[in-house]
């Protein structure tokens, strides 16, 4: 991987639409193996490259991807919250999830939308899991937990916990979403992962959205994870992080949980920016199973 495969500029490619993904580091994203299988599922002729920003720069490095005639840009760490002050106009769901990972240009102004939760949802779905009228414990109260949990109300469940190390954060996430959550019936409550033991409801969906996967901790010790006695063995355990099987996943293995990584959520999200920005005129139906397939291969070998 050489520094230029980080340097997309559209004016290079004038017989193509192109995409990217703008993120610092962004060497090892796997967007472009996504994008590029789903534009030949789609017959779209479109080219999808890395986008390296500094972290001071990234408005620049927006406007300057733009301005050569780029379409459109997914956005990944750490710029998401910097693409949501960057757009003129939101989606629904960006202006809930606070953090923006899909851009482009409508009318010369910068639009925002945010994938990230449908990503999760359609993942969760694809398992086999549903979460209609289901308990869901969310770990974390960052960005990352933010920008799901409007889609998951959205599925109807019956309960959402979302437990963190700092409790207020998990405090602020609920008054954030309490009247969209009267409105379809759910119970949405924050705990401190402290007194998680102290949570009864049993939990049929586990996600971990802490950033602990990157630093092969888990946001719960081994000893809390024993007295969980909410945790039932056909529960499903989720980490957001993917390519890694991390320790919250291995804890949660040796009670018996099905677990799953992010890998999944990454493929939808994608699915849903392409559909974003090729959907308008055009008819089709992307293969996300298979795309997923190939990536697992990729990740595990
Ligand atoms: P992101 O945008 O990826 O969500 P973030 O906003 O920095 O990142 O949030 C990180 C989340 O991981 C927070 O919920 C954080 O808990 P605090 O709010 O208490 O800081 C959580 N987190 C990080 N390290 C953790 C750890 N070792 N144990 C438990 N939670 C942790």
């Amino acid at each position: 991987m050489t520094q230029n495969d980080t340097l997309l500029d559209p004016s290079q490619y004038p017989d193509k639409d192109v995409y990217g993904v703008v993120g610092n580091p962004v060497a090892h994203s796997l967007s472009p193996l996504i994008h590029h299988q789903f534009a030949q599922q789609a017959h779209q002729n479109i080219l999808y490259g890395k986008l390296f920003s500094e972290v001071d720069l990234f408005e620049q490095t927006v406007d300057t991807f733009f301005s050569k005639g780029g379409k459109g840009l997914n956005v990944t760490v750490p710029f998401k919250l910097k693409a949501f002050h960057v757009c003129a106009r939101l989606t629904e769901r960006a202006k809930a999830a606070g953090v923006v990972n899909i851009i482009w240009q409508e009318d010369g102004q910068y639009v925002g939308d945010n994938s990230d939760g449908l990503g999760l949802v359609r993942d969760i779905k694809n398992s086999q899991f549903i979460i209609n009228k289901k308990n869901i414990l969310l770990i974390g109260a960052g960005g990352a937990v933010q920008g799901v949990v409007l889609p998951i109300l959205d599925e109807h469940p019956t309960l959402i916990v979302i437990a963190n190390r700092t409790l207020e954060k998990a405090q602020q996430i609920v008054q954030r979403f309490s009247s969209q959550a009267k409105q379809v019936g759910t119970t949405l409550r924050a705990i401190s992962l402290d007194h998680l033991e102290q949570e009864k409801e049993p939990f049929d969906i586990i996600i971990n959205g802490t950033s602990t996967g990157l630093d092969q901790v888990s946001p719960l010790t081994d000893s809390q994870v024993k007295s969980l006695t909410n945790i039932p063995a056909q529960a499903l355990a989720y980490d957001m992080v993917y390519g890694k099987t991390t320790v919250f996943m291995r804890q949660m293995q040796e009670q018996g949980l099905k677990v799953k990584d992010g890998l999944g959520m990454l493929v939808e999200q994608a699915a849903v920016a392409f559909e974003v920005w090729r959907g308008g005129n055009s008819r089709f139906e992307l293969n996300t199973k298979i795309v997923l397939a190939s990536l697992s291969q990729k990740v595990n070998t």
